[in-house]
């Protein structure tokens, strides 16, 4: 079935179940779930979600005039100050920037996304509606596997929205009464696709120095 035919969430989310499936096989993921990432690993990992989280919310907070980013936008569910306190857990004493191509493309292609909501709202999608779904398990294992009791894992607690489910459902359904044409429909699904690349991209630049991210 083409996607066109689908309502949007519907659309972007069997538009981008390939990609998705090929995040969750990535081997930096593989070992993070197992265990097997150092503190510094898990911090290389953090400051490029931080360049990432830090150019979606700006963007998001300036482009609220647009539906589409009135749509999905919530202060609720911003991630930037959770991941400083993640940050100032993991190494306080350390660096708030990395020098990461993966992660400057990514910040680059939101910034980019400002030009249509629609193009936001794909991204807007693929991180926080996966932070929202696998992300809740990935927070658990990794509570489990550092032995965390919660420490270090702000990333992951979305309390203030409640609980994830009907969030989510609430959420979909601001997308589908959007009301967005075929082609608008193609236009997202096609960004969400963009969007999965880019962090597809992040976990390949961190797989490549895995020896260097493996814990002792
Ligand atoms: C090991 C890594 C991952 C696992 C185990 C995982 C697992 C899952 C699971 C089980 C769901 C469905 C949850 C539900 O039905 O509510 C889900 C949804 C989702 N995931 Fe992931 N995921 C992973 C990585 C990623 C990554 C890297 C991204 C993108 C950055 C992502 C984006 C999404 C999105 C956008 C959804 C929502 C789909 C929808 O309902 O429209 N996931 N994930």
């Amino acid at each position: 079935m083409t996607t066109t035919l689908l309502a949007l969430s519907a659309a972007m989310r069997e538009g981008s179940r390939t990609e998705h499936e090929a995040a969750e096989g990535s081997s930096f993921m593989s070992e993070l779930l197992d265990g097997r990432i150092s503190p510094a690993g898990y911090t290389a990992y953090l400051l490029r979600l931080r360049t990432v989280y830090a150019a979606m919310e700006t963007v998001g907070r300036q482009h609220l005039d647009d539906p589409f980013v009135a749509a999905v936008h919530d202060v609720d569910l911003e991630r930037l100050a959770a991941i400083d306190a993640d940050l100032d857990h993991w190494d306080p004493t350390g660096p708030r920037q990395v020098d990461s191509p993966a992660a400057e493309a990514y910040a680059a292609r939101l910034h980019a996304s400002a030009a249509w909501g629609g193009l936001f709202a794909a991204h807007h999608y693929t991180r926080y509606l996966g932070d929202l779904s696998g992300g809740q398990a990935i927070g658990r294992i990794l509570d489990r596997a550092f032995d965390l009791d919660g420490r270090g894992i702000a990333f992951y607690d979305f309390a203030a929205i409640g609980k994830p489910k009907p969030y989510k459902d609430a959420y979909r359904a601001r997308l589908d009464a959007l009301g967005t044409s075929p082609e608008e429909t193609d236009r997202v699904v096609a960004e969400v696709k963009v969007a999965f690349g880019l962090n597809q991209a992040l976990f390949e630049e961190l797989g490549r120095d895995l020896p260097r991210w493996r814990r002792a």
